[in-house]
């Protein structure tokens, strides 16, 4: 992958005074095609789409359709009806644990490194239901503990909701046989791939999954749009969140026909400049090829990784192995809150990066750890990104660790 090309596409990383982003876990850099594309559609053909038959709203329509088309490619769905566009990553996990008919009784699995959107909607239906859950643990080290999760499964379980790679540590999930244990246990399975999608290739016909959600202000897309691919028998029958113009073929007084997948679940006008956008964030991408996108961030992560690992004064969460943690390298300084060792790097080099409890309190709370600073990678960072943050973090270390 050639970075300095890369690098010319972002026009933060132009500037005289070196801006070191590395948080991208948190939401990603655009390159200017995404805002170009964006700007088309608010200049050139600025109309509604599915509604109006002027030549502007055909255009737009047929702009949503390829945009569509393009992500089901990317992630290897079958049919593009099966791809729903919404505002989030969020959104999209809230439409499939509130729009699946769960009731009283029925038993949820998730893990405990889930942040707050694949948790907090649960607990509601929790609290509003009466849905049961259940937790598959981390090992110690931080991974996803497959005996934990067989010991979570039976057959009372309907769901089995989980991210594919956590924002925390990085660690993945091994998907396809977690699929094959819960599918062996007539449980569905949803599938949180805010940060997976970002950074590796996805074959949703191996994979299997039944839903997949992600959102695209993480993989150079604009902020404010989410997908969720459900698998065709499913959509039929999942309970769409909001209902409304643009989903219904006609209507009554007293009734509704609804339309199928996909306008069945976008009801309401659509962001279509974002829907745009990502599709030109999914041809970037593409363009690179995926392979060369995890291959690049984790030779980044080795590099941190290493220059780091003697610094006493630095606890890595684990796990410790760049390999196992994506783009991620969580860290604390001891005796420093992670704001502060976020806000003196800022200070210090320009370096952004994300600090707290990364919406994923209860795990940092059930091991005793007052959150963390967190480093994210992505395309366009480079060995002299990793130097300038090594060379930073040691400093901070030397001159504020206790
Ligand atoms: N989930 C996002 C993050 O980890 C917001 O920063």
């Amino acid at each position: 992958m050639d970075v300095a090309r890369v690098r010319q596409d972002f026009k933060l990383l132009q500037k005289e005074e070196r801006v070191v982003y590395l948080d991208s876990a948190c939401q990603s850099l655009r390159p200017r095609q995404v805002v170009e594309a964006m700007d088309e559609y608010y200049y050139d053909f600025p109309a509604c789409s599915g509604r109006s038959v002027h030549r502007l709203a055909t255009q737009v329509s047929f702009k949503i359709d390829e945009a569509r088309e393009k992500v089901a490619s990317f992630l290897k769905a079958s049919d593009p009806s099966d791809i729903i566009f919404t505002k989030s990553c969020t959104e999209s996990l809230n439409l499939v644990a509130k729009g699946l008919d769960l009731r009283k009784g029925d038993t949820i699995v998730t893990t405990d490194i889930e942040q707050n959107s694949n948790h907090v909607p649960w607990l509601d239906l929790e609290r509003r239901v009466g849905i049961r859950r259940r937790r598959s643990r981390s090992t110690e080290d931080g991974t996803f503990d497959i005996e934990s999760f067989k010991a979570c499964m039976d057959r009372t379980v309907k769901v089995v909701s989980l991210a594919h790679m956590n924002n925390v540590n990085g660690a993945t999930v091994p998907l396809r046989e977690v699929v094959e244990i819960a599918h062996d246990n007539g449980a569905l399975v949803m599938v949180d791939g805010a940060q997976s999608a970002p950074h590796m290739k996805i074959d949703l016909k191996t994979l299997d999954v039944d839903f997949f959600c992600m959102s695209l202000h993480k993989m150079l897309g604009p902020s404010g749009m989410g997908i969720m691919y459900g698998r065709s028998g499913l959509l039929r029958t999942l309970r769409p969140l909001i209902s409304g113009g643009g989903s219904v073929l006609e209507t009554t007084y007293d009734s509704d026909t609804p339309l199928p997948s996909p306008e069945r679940f976008e009801a309401g006008l659509l962001n279509y400049a974002g829907i745009i956008g990502s599709g030109a964030a999914i041809s970037y991408l593409e363009k690179i090829g995926m392979d060369e996108v995890t291959e690049h961030t984790r030779r980044l992560n080795t590099r941190i990784t290493s220059g780091l690992k003697d610094v006493q004064k630095i606890d890595v969460l684990r796990p410790l192995a760049p390999d196992k943690r994506g783009s991620i390298y969580s860290f604390n300084v001891k005796g420093l809150r992670s704001h502060d060792v976020a806000m003196i790097l800022d200070e210090m080099s320009r370096i952004m990066i994300r600090s707290g409890n990364h919406c994923a309190h209860p795990y940092f709370t059930s091991r005793g750890i007052d959150g963390c600073a967190r480093a994210s990678l992505y395309i366009y960072n480079d060995d002299k990104d990793c130097d300038i943050f090594v060379d930073s973090v040691k400093k901070v270390a030397e001159t504020f660790a206790s």
